[in-house]
């Protein structure tokens, strides 16, 4: 059998099937107030049922903030909580698990939102990021016309008021009987969005406070077994782009930091690093510019994996983006890593696991890029209408 397809053991009790996880994605079903349906049930009860190891929900808003994407999940209040409750319930019924991903735009892209998006504009909220400083890219998917970034951005003060959204967000996601956190938190990070003069800009450590912040009030709602985050040292979506310099900087400080804390995993993304690849379109490949550059065939895990993945650590090390089945298998044998992400070949294959165990091929989109994303006619278009190899 392959080792992919073996039990863990994620934190200290969270036992998964295999070591083959679902990545977040943002799918845009959420059209019941932002709260999620019976598709969304589906959706993921049918990826559980086919037995992938972990799940992580898309995105979901810890405020009425999350402008940029139309019918994207919110929790903040006791009905999202119950909406989501039929989810967890629904993979629960399955034997899967699935993990809730607390989202701030403000804090992962905010420079990238748009006051002009109905969600800010109907709530009076304003586009908060960490420095008052434009993006230079991004894109607005639901407002035609419009550039990839607003100059109308409010420079968040006091950034306690969005660690104390994040908590309300993440112990309303316990009531939902979801299995764990998985946090991403950016923006704070990068000297391109961040030039604070307070305790929260200028040095690593000062740019790594607000995270850590975040990171430490959710574990005080759930303990750190239950607590994974996700990483992006070499991102180059949203204007989020780090020097080689910088990025080896934060996060050779950051990821002991986040050890130290004993959380269950941490997921390395290597989008950013190979600029060739790119499955479908739709996460745009691009080159990094002058000034931006990586060593030839660097990748994150090399640099920062055995930072994670050491004798001793309790941590366990997921990767993700653009993964194949082979390389994760590798990389598992290798001892390298312990978990791996596949975001859009679940979208394509809801029995994703069974054909990875029956060693069949799988499924690419035949149908465009737009489909990762909807609703279009109906709600299930392109979300629980993909064919099993069986049928
Ligand atoms: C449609 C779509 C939506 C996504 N939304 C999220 C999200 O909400 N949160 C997140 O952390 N990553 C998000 N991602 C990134 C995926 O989790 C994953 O890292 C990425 O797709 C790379 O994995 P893959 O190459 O196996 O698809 C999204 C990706 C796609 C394609």
């Amino acid at each position: 059998m392959s080792r992919l397809l073996e039990p863990v053991t994620l934190g200290d009790s969270i036992q998964l099937r295999n070591r083959i996880c679902m990545g977040a994605m943002t799918r845009n079903r959420c059209i019941d107030d932002n709260k999620p349906t019976s598709a969304n049930a589906k959706y993921y009860a049918d990826r559980a049922r086919d037995g992938a190891g972990l799940i992580v929900a898309e995105g979901t808003f810890v405020y009425y903030n999350g402008a940029e994407w139309p019918h994207a999940p919110v929790m903040f209040n006791h009905d999202h909580a119950e909406a989501w409750k039929k989810v967890t319930d629904a993979v629960h019924d399955v034997q899967g698990k699935i993990f809730f991903q607390p989202w701030h735009p403000d804090i992962r892209a905010g420079r990238i939102q748009n006051d002009n998006m109905p969600m800010l504009k109907e709530h009076n909220y304003p586009v908060y990021a960490p420095s008052k400083i434009p993006a230079t890219g991004g894109k607005f998917h639901s407002l035609e016309g419009c550039p990839g970034y607003t100059t109308n951005i409010t420079e968040i003060g006091d950034p306690k008021f969005i660690v104390e959204q994040y908590k309300n967000s993440v112990t309303l996601a316990k009531l939902a009987g979801f299995d764990g956190i998985e946090l991403l938190a950016q923006g704070f990070l990068c000297s391109r969005a961040n030039n604070r003069t307070d305790a929260y800009g200028g040095s690593v450590e000062n740019r790594c406070r607000f995270p850590l912040e975040v990171l430490d009030a959710i574990i005080d709602v759930w303990g750190p077994r239950h607590v994974g985050i996700k990483i992006c040292p070499s991102d180059d979506l949203n204007d989020s782009i780090m020097s080689y310099e910088e990025l080896t900087e934060v996060y050779e400080y950051f990821i002991p930091q986040l050890v130290q804390r004993k959380l269950a995993y941490i997921n390395i993304s290597r989008r950013g690093c190979h600029p060739e690849k790119g499955q479908d379109g739709s996460i745009r490949p691009h080159f990094r510019p002058k000034g931006f550059g990586l060593p030839d065939h660097w990748e994150p895990l090399r640099q920062f994996g055995n930072l994670v993945k050491y004798p001793g650590s309790e941590t366990m090390l997921m990767v993700n983006h653009e993964y194949t089945v082979e390389e994760a298998e590798l990389l598992v044998n290798e001892g390298k890593i312990d978990l791996v992400t596949f975001g859009r070949p679940f979208i394509y294959n809801p029995d994703l696991i069974a054909r990875i165990a029956q060693k069949k091929s799988l499924a690419v989109s035949d149908r465009g890029k737009h489909v990762n994303y909807g609703p279009y006619k109906t709600v299930d278009e392109f979300y629980n209408d993909w064919p099993r190899i069986s049928t």
